[in-house]
């Protein structure tokens, strides 16, 4: 498998709890190196856009709400096989169901305050990217 790319979100309750550097700490101790990262508070517009398949998910309201509740760290991830290892690193998008040592399974509070986004393709990971950083943005 070659390097590949994803997208990486650190939630509201991560940034709320101090949690950004222990969360990008199992990044970077499995593998996977922050080759872009920024701090940003997402706009309604922003938030309703990424999550725009999600749009008809009875949830919708309540996650848009909550991305925009405070400030998120949105990050590109490099590394061997990323958008997996990714998902692997972070566990079940339920933390009820995720792993043991999984960043959910530590870290995330209920499904929808769940500490991270992660793309869940390697074709969403170049979509999601663009949602939020120019190429000269990324200096892997
Ligand atoms: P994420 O990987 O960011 O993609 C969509 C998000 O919707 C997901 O993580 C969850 O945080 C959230 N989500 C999924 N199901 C529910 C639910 N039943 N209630 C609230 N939020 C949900």
């Amino acid at each position: 498998m070659a390097i590949q790319r994803t997208f990486s979100i650190l939630k509201p309750d991560a940034t709320r709890r101090n949690l950004t550097g222990a969360i990008n700490a199992r990044f970077e101790e499995n593998g996977l190196r922050i080759v872009a990262q920024k701090r940003i508070h997402m706009t309604r517009a922003q938030a309703e856009k990424f999550y725009e398949v999600h749009s008809e998910r009875p949830f919708f309201g309540e996650l848009v709400d909550f991305m925009i509740s405070e400030p998120v760290v949105v990050q590109v991830l490099e590394g061997e096989n990323a958008v997996a290892k990714n998902r692997e690193i972070m566990g079940a998008t339920n933390p009820a169901d995720a792993d043991e040592g999984t960043i959910r399974k530590d870290f995330a509070l209920s499904i929808g305050e769940n500490s991270v986004h992660g793309s869940d393709s390697d074709e969403n990971a170049a979509i999601e990217i663009k949602h939020f950083f120019k190429d000269e943005e990324i200096v892997g």
